[in-house]
């Protein structure tokens, strides 16, 4: 349930706008907070209408005497009527929008469920019959709220921050930006290192969304926690949010009012592909090729490489106290997922919250690996390489540093709210040139374990 701090901050998002007559969808409403803090701001006249409609979908039939109980409270003090509907939200929405194009709202204001849809449920396929594909009930609850919005109508949502990133919420996002104008977006974040954000709220964010609108600049605010003391807005134009062309539409939220690090320096500009180099998850996925894989190297393995084989960026292998194999037999069963023998740059696909940096990055070096003519990464690793085969070393260490710098992870931040590294976003991030890879490769030949302290400040100087 949303806490009073955030539902008030939710409600005061929508403007006054010009409008005698709300109607307010509130879906998934719980005990009603949501409705009920809106409600609050038209007592106080801080939204004016002269008719007031709420429609309140809440599925937990618990939960309908207290949200019957909330919304009566108003009836008193505003021109109200409200309607409390219980049963399943998305079944309702789907089939009044295919009946006569469902009910049209003037103001949505939401804390929908969490929770996976899978690919043949019920609702999935209900979905489907609106035009949503999505796999997750937020989304699908947003998407809903949309569709049922008047033109100039007014949505505010709490909802986790996945869909701004990742495949799997790309026709979401397509229908999302299809349909509205992204005005405001909050995120619960700590722009001083020093302080961490609240960790469940940091996960979500708070979006306001206007439908049928043209889309100008972004209002985005950060806060620390629910109590807002720390709040601090700043508007963006709309290119830094999604990146004109981008085929996946990313949405990317800027945390500071300065162009990211990647903008402002104009050696930062190439995509990988531009570089000649690809980026693909490890194949070996462990418990599919269980009989193939040995704690210990033998005469007929070769080396098996997992996240926990890289210390501070080094590769250790093989691990003495081996948790997980270290090695993977060479077989013909086995060729298609192993790489030749040669030096790879890798990061590591999870990483913790309290690591400083998202993007692990660390160096395969064949020296360390003497005899091996191939190698097996296994899938919690992103393998570098052209065409399947290892990298120069220098290109190697140079990639490594730069994905190890505060100037890579500032930028992958942007677009990526997550602990997750996958392969698509690095393919999504920008990086120096070829050349310049060199450059900082052989830089950091010479630096040893100082790199990862010094790492920005050569970026800073050669890119500039
Ligand atoms: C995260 S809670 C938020 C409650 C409330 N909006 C608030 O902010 O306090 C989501 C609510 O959605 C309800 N819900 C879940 N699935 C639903 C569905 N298919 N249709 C209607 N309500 C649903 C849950 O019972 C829960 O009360």
């Amino acid at each position: 349930m949303s806490p009073p701090g955030v539902a008030r901050f939710i409600a005061s998002l929508f403007p006054n706008v010009d409008k005698s007559t709300c109607r307010l969808l509130d879906a998934g409403a719980g005990m009603g907070a949501l409705s009920a803090a809106f409600l609050e701001r038209c007592v106080a006249g801080e939204l004016e209408f002269t008719s007031l409609a709420v429609d309140a979908y809440e599925f937990d039939e618990v939960l309908l005497d207290g949200l019957r109980e909330t919304l009566v409270g108003y009836a008193g003090r505003l021109p109200l009527s409200a309607r409390v509907l219980s049963g399943d939200f998305v079944e309702q929405a789907v089939s009044s929008l295919g009946l006569w194009g469902g009910p049209r709202y003037s103001h949505a204001i939401l804390n929908p469920p969490y929770k996976k849809i899978q690919s043949h449920s019920r609702h999935r396929l209900l979905l489907r019959q609106a035009g949503i594909e999505t796999s997750n009930m937020y989304s699908a609850f947003v998407a809903l709220a949309l569709a049922l919005l008047e033109d100039g109508g007014q949505l505010v949502a709490i909802i986790p921050r996945s869909f701004c990133n990742g495949p799997y919420f790309r026709p979401f996002r397509n229908f999302l930006l299809a349909r509205a104008a992204i005005r405001h977006i909050h995120l619960f974040a700590a722009r001083d290192q020093a302080f961490k954000a609240d960790g469940v709220l940091q996960e979500n964010l708070i979006l306001r969304l206007e439908r049928g609108a043209i889309q100008g600049p972004v209002t985005v605010s950060t806060s620390t926690d629910d109590s807002f003391a720390d709040y601090l807005e700043h508007v963006h134009p709309f290119e830094r949010i999604v990146v004109p062309g981008d085929p996946e539409r990313f949405i990317h939220i800027p945390i500071s009012p300065e162009a990211p690090a990647h903008e402002a320096l104009p050696g930062l500009d190439h995509k990988l592909a531009a570089l000649g180099l690809e980026v693909s998850t490890g194949p070996v996925v462990d418990f599919r090729l269980r009989d193939w894989l040995r704690d210990q190297p033998g005469p007929d393995t070769v080396p098996l490489l997992y996240p926990g084989h890289f210390r501070a960026g080094r590769l250790v292998w093989p691990l003495a106290d081996a948790r997980k194999p270290n090695a993977i037999v060479q077989h013909d069963e086995t060729a298609k997922w192993l790489y030749p023998s040669g030096c790879y740059c890798v990061t590591r696909r999870l990483s913790s919250k309290e690591e400083k940096h998202r993007i692990v990055a660390g160096v395969v070096d064949p020296a360390l690996l003497p005899g091996a003519s191939a190698l097996g990464f296994e899938n919690h690793l992103n393998v570098f390489h052209q065409g399947r085969h290892g990298l120069p070393e220098l290109l190697v260490l140079g990639l490594a540093a730069f994905l190890n710098s505060g100037i890579a992870d500032a930028q992958f931040r942007r677009f990526n709210g997550h602990t997750q590294v996958n392969a698509t976003d690095l393919r999504r991030m920008v990086y120096p040139n070829r050349d310049l890879l060199f450059e900082l490769g052989a830089w950091a030949k010479t630096r040893g374990d100082r790199v990862l302290a010094e790492v920005d400040d050569k970026l800073e100087t050669l890119l500039a």
